[in-house]
């Protein structure tokens, strides 16, 4: 393994920057000058380095492209207001990602590729970093399986790399959402708990049925009866019912452990409204939402943040929300935004300096 300070850097001969347009950005288009980039193999990890953004050359034997061996995260870097470049929370991405490796049957990551790569490359691609508001670095870590064989079990070799790209608001407008009943995303004993590549080529599917039907996006629900509430689209689902706040809770493995619903949580804890981390089911939100107290529907994950719903429809009965009383989701948007953005203090230590 390579200490952190010894990462070699190649740099671009001309950066991209000089030409480059921060208006009107496109999620996941663009990528700034540089990458990092490691190996595993032999049992370790070697070939640390941070290089000119290019291309990765393998053969078509490549596992990961028959097998499925391919996991990643989304992490987000913010300036503060005086251009101070910051990572939010990348020590529970780390997390994450090893868990996610655990149940691919891949390698860990050790910390000082991982949160040190990723500190050292945003140094050196830092003035990438939008200033605008509700603007950010989208940062994307992957592995992949580089084993050239099409046998069928776990490489011996893969490829950790690390993406930069400079991103604005996910969703521009507020979501319409479809109750799903036919697909499922995830299963007890399956893999929805990991952020592997195959959970999101499995939900496109249902996605563009739903766009189909005029909808921005499904809600995911249990393999069994298509009930219970898991996910909704790439995001952490919550609801506020009755003024308490309602997400799904994780114990069955079938939803992803989200950093930003983490973060929701304790901060909806501190403005002092009522959580519950429970199993919540459609009956129990038509119900409520027929009594008046079914008031808010939002989304939380690293790309998107908050992503209010405007409206959301089961079989052919659709509930619509007015967008004017999401005070619960407003608020927290406003708080996690602030926090992110250096606009207020960092009571949580979420945000980790880049230098
Ligand atoms: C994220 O929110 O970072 C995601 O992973 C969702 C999507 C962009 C894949």
């Amino acid at each position: 393994m390579t200490a952190a300070m010894d990462i070699p850097v190649t740099k671009a001969t001309e950066s991209k920057l000089k030409s480059y347009s921060f208006e009107k950005l496109v999620f996941g288009k663009d990528f700034t000058d540089h990458m990092l980039e490691a190996d595993y193999e032999d049992g370790e990890w070697k070939n640390v380095e941070i290089k000119p953004f290019q291309p990765i050359q393998f053969l078509p034997s490549m596992a990961a492209l028959h097998y499925g061996q391919a996991i990643f995260e989304g992490v987000k870097a913010y300036k503060n207001t005086d251009g101070e470049a910051f990572i939010f929370r990348p020590y529970d991405n780390l997390k994450r990602f090893n868990i996610s490796a655990k149940r691919m049957q891949m390698p860990e990551v050790p910390e000082d590729i991982f949160i040190e790569g990723m500190k050292q490359l945003i140094a050196v691609d830092q003035d990438w970093i939008p200033s605008k508001p509700d603007h950010s670095l989208y940062i994307r870590p992957v592995m992949f399986a580089t084993d050239e064989s099409i046998g069928v079990h776990a490489s011996n070799r893969y490829k950790f790399f690390i993406l930069l790209s400079p991103t604005g608001p996910y969703y521009a407008a507020p979501m319409k959402i479809y109750v799903e009943e036919t697909y499922t995303r995830a299963a007890p004993g399956g893999v929805g708990f990991a952020k592997n590549a195959g959970n999101y080529g499995g939900s496109l599917l249902a996605a563009q049925r739903a766009k189909e039907q005029g909808y921005d996006q499904v809600l995911w629900t249990d393999a069994f009866e298509h009930k219970w509430m898991q996910e909704v689209g790439t995001m952490n689902v919550f609801f506020i019912v009755d003024n308490i706040a309602v997400t799904p809770s994780l114990e069955e493995g079938t939803i992803l452990e989200g950093v930003t619903r983490d973060s929701a949580i304790q901060v909806l804890r501190d403005m002092g409204i009522q959580l519950e981390e429970r199993k919540i089911n459609i009956d129990e939100l038509i119900d409520a939402y027929k009594k008046g107290t079914f008031t808010e529907i939002f989304g939380t994950g690293t790309a998107a943040t908050i992503s209010r719903i405007k409206e959301l429809r089961y079989k052919d009965f659709s509930m619509n929300f007015d967008l004017e009383k999401y005070n619960i989701a407003k608020e927290l948007k406003q708080r996690l935004t602030d926090i992110r953005e250096g606009k207020a203090e960092d009571v949580y230590g979420w945000m980790v300096p880049v230098e």
